[in-house]
């Protein structure tokens, strides 16, 4: 029996600019502060660095024929804002729009719609230099940028994410300095958190004026369902927070036009700077949420952090990911319908969803039944949460090739297909063939 999704239900698969493209010093493209990063020795394993990636730069129209063989009905992909104005703000660089300008067209000529992600976390160095996203200026510099590839683009992308996973760029960058810029400062973290939420609600009306009636704009955040660790009072509490922190923070500003009370009284004077008017832009309605989700938090107290301090507890009968990460499908279910219960997005997508594991190829084939296992459960999962009314209107896995897993560098295998990274050869995993099944019959075999 097959589970069928749906009519017009959105099949498709994502990646982002920084962890496939190469080509970081071609046609002009600037530093972003992920080449920055990865040059600095030791923030990356093995030394890995963004410079060649899957090469996706000169190899975009051999990946957009496996796209096109896969049936995927749409790409998510992200810009490059260096490559599109390699300092940031000031003059625009043509040779990075007619990249993204070639690939949207070659996309639409597929019948693949493009969801473009404007902010997948390769912001150019020069504006770090000015203080990056805890500089307030940093929304401006985001809308102005959002104006110049809309422009361009507008009459033919219709669906914007504004931002990928704000949480990550602010408290991985900032916070806690594991991804770049390599910042450990929690307070400069909620106020750089804050500013990607407005640069969001600043970009929102320029990305519809910039398109036709059509244009869908969202964004796109890592969710996640959050249990206590014990029924212990403290490790409750710590879930609230955890919870406050990451879903939160980011979804209250969002729908609601307001900061979650009791984490800004956790954040004592961590709590971000915030003016008049910030959480009525913040909160210009949008049309869709896209949800990245992989795993559960299981959380406890942790008594020697900070005021939100959480520690993170994996059961000992998990299966667990290359990552490390919990396989936990209903917590997608439960997740979505939170989300839906709680805020009422006029649309979902899951963004992102997929896992890592140690691929390996034997006689030219990759089995990897687990990523199988994983899709059909989590695809089974988010039907329960359509049943039972959530609006989810499409479903992106990712990835749709091994990529450059930021400070893991190409240790994780995320991907539909294998890249083998000595020779650029692309290998459909038997993921990609299931997955093209589940696209062609719009059901879950
Ligand atoms: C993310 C990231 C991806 C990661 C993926 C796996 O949005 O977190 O978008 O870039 O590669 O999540 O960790």
């Amino acid at each position: 029996m097959a589970t069928t999704f749906p009519e017009g239900f959105v099949w498709g698969a994502a990646t982002a600019s920084y962890q496939i493209e190469g080509a970081v010093c071609e046609d002009g493209r600037g530093e972003s502060i992920w080449d920055r990063f990865c040059h600095t020795p030791g923030k990356v394993a093995g030394g890995d660095t963004g410079d060649v990636a899957d090469d996706h730069y000169h190899r975009w129209q051999e990946d957009l024929r496996i796209m096109k063989e896969l049936g995927l009905g749409a790409y998510r992909f992200s810009i490059a804002w260096p490559r599109v104005i390699p300092d940031g703000t000031g003059a625009v660089n043509p040779a990075g729009l007619d990249f993204y300008e070639r690939l949207v067209d070659g996309l639409l000529a597929a019948g693949i719609e493009p969801y473009v992600t404007l902010y997948h976390w390769d912001l150019p160095q020069a504006l770090q230099e000015k203080g990056g996203w805890p500089n307030r200026d940093s929304a401006s510099w985001f809308a102005d940028y959002a104006a110049v590839v809309s422009a361009r683009l507008g009459d033919r992308v219709h669906h914007w994410i504004t931002h990928n996973e704000p949480f990550v760029a602010a408290f991985e960058g900032y916070g806690n300095g594991e991804h770049a810029p390599g910042i450990c400062d929690p307070k400069a973290a909620l106020q750089a958190a804050h500013h990607l939420l407005l640069s969001h609600g600043l970009a929102v009306p320029v990305l519809r004026q910039n398109g036709d009636e059509g244009t869908q704009v969202g964004i796109t955040l890592n969710l996640t369902w959050v249990d206590p660790a014990s029924e212990r009072p403290a490790d409750v509490e710590a879930a609230r927070r955890y919870d406050g922190a990451l879903n939160r923070f980011f979804l209250d500003p969002l729908f609601k036009g307001a900061y979650p009370a009791d984490l800004l009284a956790y954040a004592r004077d961590m709590a971000p700077h915030v003016e008049p008017g910030d959480l009525l832009q913040i909160s210009t309605p949008i049309d869709f949420l896209g949800v990245n989700y992989y795993s559960r938090a299981i959380i406890a107290d942790d008594p020697k952090g900070g005021p939100l301090a959480a520690r993170q507890v994996v059961p000992a009968y998990a299966e667990l990911t290359e990552m490390g990460w919990e396989v936990y499908p209903e917590g997608l279910y439960k997740l979505l319908r939170r989300v839906h219960d709680d805020y009422r997005p006029h649309a979902l997508y899951i963004t992102e969803n997929g896992c890592a594991l140690a691929d390996r190829v034997v006689d030219g084939r990759v089995h990897d039944e687990r990523r199988i296992a994983y899709l059909r459960e989590h695809l089974l999962q988010a039907r329960r949460a359509i049943d039972e009314g959530v609006p989810l209107r499409g479903y992106f896995v990712w990835s749709l090739l091994d990529n450059f897993e930021w400070a893991f560098g190409y240790s994780k295998r995320f991907g539909l297909v294998y890249v083998d990274y000595a020779t650029q050869a692309r290998i459909l995993k038997d993921s990609a063939r299931w997955y093209q099944q589940v696209a062609a019959a719009n059901a879950v075999p």
